[in-house]
């Protein structure tokens, strides 16, 4: 059988990785697929690059428009990033009849119900396991290996730059702008590392792999999104010492409110139990951790960033789009997981209905009462106290640390304690809140 015709736009950290596992593995990967793979047209803004990276073994342009409209290309690699030139060439690629395979969650976490719909149309695949986790088979296993369970919630260490962020800023002491700095040098951050920073990324992720757990359309707009650079390192200490970590995990749950259904999509910094394997996860490694009805927790691990591991996934897109090219496509998997008209129209919960357990910290004057009048508001309002903890003030300091961790309870009982608990004249300053889950 003849090869099959790949472009690719963008042979940048995750482009270049592509062209060279595919070279390498050639043999393997062609084994596989049942017919060979051939990168046969780079568009690349630098093109001198692009012809060095390449070798001359295929077509190099500036022009990625060229590369979508070429009637020899069947499978378009789009590895550019961002949302508009990679919008618009996904589109026409898409108009064209060509597959897609893609690493860009912006792109699908804000536009992806019109890509995918474009795709329905014309009878095209749209692959995209690059796009979370990096190297990790998150959408696979997502979609195709736990197809039989109702899935009951997803939680995820999605974006390596934070994760190699508080690794580093916990074990060595090292400030925040140099291991950023680290984190670009090595590839992992987005171009703008705000993204990455913001939770903006990681809600990307977790905005898709929301869609194919519970077969809603993507809808980044309404996922609740904190970063990590308000996080204190008082904080990450203080949580050590009630067996905690902190980590930035990407949260979408299945949930009831008042007796209607909703979805909890979520991105912020999450005391986890020290103990769990999820909690273990370092450096710029991921990990998901999924829960299914019938097979209850898994969990995947591995990279989640980075020039070759992410060309993992792009071209174990590639070969399932190569095997399945002929295939009727009502036959193939869904890119959602659920067949269109099976898609739900369960709604996205706002923030001030979503359920977690909290941890919070105050400082407050050393004197009788002041514990019993923050007890006293939170019982109020409902909120349990699973732990506490009270820093005497510090040698010639009239001021202690609270820090207490509460069982579940709705954020919007939290949010109003805390207001009450800030209006204390003996509660200095702002109450510091981070959201806790067991992951039991
Ligand atoms: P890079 O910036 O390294 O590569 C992008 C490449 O696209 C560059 O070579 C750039 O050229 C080129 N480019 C920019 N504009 C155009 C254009 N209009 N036409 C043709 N080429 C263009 O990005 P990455 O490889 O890191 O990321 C690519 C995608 O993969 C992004 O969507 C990213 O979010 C995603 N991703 C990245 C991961 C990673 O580890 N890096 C992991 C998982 C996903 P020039 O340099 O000259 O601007
Ligand atoms: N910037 C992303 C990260 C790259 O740090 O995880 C992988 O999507």
């Amino acid at each position: 059988m003849k090869p099959i015709k790949v472009g690719l736009l963008g042979i940048g950290t995750v482009g270049s990785g592509t062209f060279n596992v595919l070279k390498r593995n050639q043999a393997e990967i062609k084994g596989r697929a049942g017919r060979a793979i051939e990168i046969a047209m780079v568009a690349d803004l630098n093109v001198a690059r692009a012809k060095e990276l390449t070798n001359g073994e295929c077509e190099v342009v500036s022009d990625g428009n060229l590369v979508v409209t070429n009637p020899d290309i069947d499978i378009v690699i789009e590895l550019i990033g961002g949302y508009g030139v990679a919008k618009d060439l996904v589109m026409k690629a898409i108009a064209n009849g060509k597959h897609v395979v893609t690493a860009n969650k912006a792109l699908l976490a804000t536009h992806g119900t019109e890509i995918f719909k474009a795709a329905q149309e014309k009878g095209v695949m749209v692959a995209f396991e690059a796009a979370v986790a990096g190297g990790i088979p998150i959408i696979k296993a997502l979609r195709e290996g736990l197809t039989a369970n109702r899935i009951e919630w997803v939680a995820g260490i999605i974006n390596g730059t934070t994760n190699f962020i508080l690794s580093e800023m916990r074990d060595k002491g090292l400030d925040f702008d140099v291991v950023l700095k680290e984190a670009q040098r090595l590839g992992y951050a987005e171009a703008d590392p705000t993204f990455d920073i913001e939770g903006v990324d990681a809600a990307h992720k977790a905005t898709i792999m929301s869609a194919i757990a519970f077969g809603i359309p993507v809808q980044f707009d309404k996922a609740h999104v904190e970063g990590i650079t308000k996080l204190q390192a008082t904080d990450i200490r203080y949580a050590e010492q009630l067996g905690y970590r902190i980590k930035l995990l990407g949260i979408t749950k299945r949930t009831k409110v008042n007796g209607r259904d909703g979805i909890e999509l979520r991105v912020h910094p999450t005391l986890i139990p020290a103990k769990r394997l999820i909690a273990n996860v370092e450096g710029a490694m991921n990990a998901v951790l999924v829960q299914g009805d019938a097979v209850g927790a898994t969990l995947y691990y591995g990279k989640g960033a980075g020039s070759e591991p992410t060309a993992s996934a792009v071209i174990a897109d590639l070969v399932d789009i190569t095997r399945l090219a002929t295939a009727d496509p009502g036959n193939r998997v869904p890119h959602l997981a659920f067949q269109p008209e099976s898609m739900s129209d369960t709604p996205v919960l706002p923030m001030s209905e979503i359920t977690t357990s909290y941890y919070l910290r105050m400082q407050v004057a050393d004197q009788p009462g002041v514990l019993a009048d923050i007890t006293r508001i939170l019982a109020d309002s409902t909120i349990s106290i699973d732990a506490m903890l009270q820093k005497e003030p510090a040698e010639g300091e009239t001021k202690a640390d609270i820090i207490i961790l509460t069982h579940q309870t709705q954020e919007k009982n939290i949010v109003t304690a805390i207001q009450k608990i800030e209006s204390l004249d003996t509660v200095v300053g702002h109450v510091s809140k981070i959201r806790l889950e067991q992951l039991s």
